[in-house]
């Protein structure tokens, strides 16, 4: 049986990524999907896979760092298939955006148009979803955090902030929107595989790539579909008494002691001496 029949559901990023698998997997169990994306092409082509599978999806172009185009994906959804009761706050780009840096190296006008898209959007996605939600008679956020929102990494303070102020709404939000029947939860993913996380990083250095995956207890880093599973239990009503929750999808990369970690990798990289390092 699928458990989002009749949901309408709004995924930002949906284009590829972890947010293509979260809009397929919606649209698997039921669910109408808007794509809201920068990529219009290949946000076509999910929905060209979403339709082929029989599922029922539409694209809009909408950068989710401009206050106008999140106010009109929100419109789009109830205009085409009259509510909506599902929003996942998902875009942004791990790959090619410049976050790095220490407060003293970060540039305001990075910090600004960073967070724009990792904080921003999340509060206005949410100012506009709930209305339409609470017409709709309640809904299902769920907000894609990161394990950088729980432990940090050196010369990030840009996405690390945002990571940990997206945790934060969410248990804010969820505090506010219970009453009104509307469900707000984070994942927290660790490093996860996608299509363009395989083209920049590991494609030419498959070796650092199994390295990096020896810091998970699975052996093993994250597909897409993992955290889109997680999601889509979010917004189902197996989990109806889950709210203000912040769901770690990591494979076990945050439950280690560092101490025995850093003596693991010390001794694979003596048994592999031909690893190449990822950064
Ligand atoms: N991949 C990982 O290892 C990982 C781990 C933890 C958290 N995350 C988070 O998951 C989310 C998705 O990451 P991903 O790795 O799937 O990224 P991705 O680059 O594979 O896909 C991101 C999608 O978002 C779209 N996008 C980027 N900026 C946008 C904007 N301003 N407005 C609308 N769309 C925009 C892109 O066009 C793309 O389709 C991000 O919030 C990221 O921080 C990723």
């Amino acid at each position: 049986m699928q458990r989002l029949a009749g949901q309408v559901a709004i995924v930002t990023g949906g284009a590829q990524g972890i947010g293509g698998a979260t809009a397929r997997r919606l649209a698997e169990e039921g669910a109408s999907v808007l794509i809201a994306d920068i990529d219009d092409e290949a946000a076509e082509r999910n929905v060209q896979t979403i339709r082929a599978a029989g599922g029922t999806a539409a694209a809009i172009h909408a950068d989710v760092g401009r206050h106008a185009d999140i106010r009109a994906m929100v419109d789009e959804a109830v205009r085409r298939w009259g509510k909506l009761t599902i929003l996942v706050n998902n875009a942004y780009s791990p790959v090619g955006e410049n976050r790095d840096g220490s407060a003293v190296e970060v540039s305001e006008e990075g910090w600004d148009r960073a967070l724009a898209v990792l904080m921003k959007s999340v509060f206005l996605g949410v100012k506009y979803a709930v209305p339409a939600m609470e017409a709709a008679g309640g809904g299902a956020i769920v907000n894609v955090a990161s394990v950088h929102g729980l432990l940090m990494a050196p010369r990030s303070l840009v996405y690390e902030a945002g990571k940990s102020a997206v945790i934060g709404m969410t248990r804010q939000m969820a505090l506010d929107f219970g009453p009104r029947g509307i469900r707000v939860n984070a994942v927290c993913p660790g490093h996860i595989v996608t299509e363009r996380i395989q083209a920049a990083m590991w494609a030419e250095n498959p070796s650092g790539l199994r390295f990096f995956e020896q810091q998970y207890a699975l052996r093993r880093c994250g597909r897409p579909v993992d955290i889109a599973n997680a999601i889509v239990f979010l917004c189902s009503d197996e989990a109806a008494f889950i709210t203000g929750h912040a769901l770690v999808v990591d494979g076990g990369l945050s439950i280690q002691l560092q101490e025995n970690l850093g003596v693991h990798l010390a001794h694979y990289i003596q048994e592999h001496p031909e690893t190449r390092l990822p950064y």
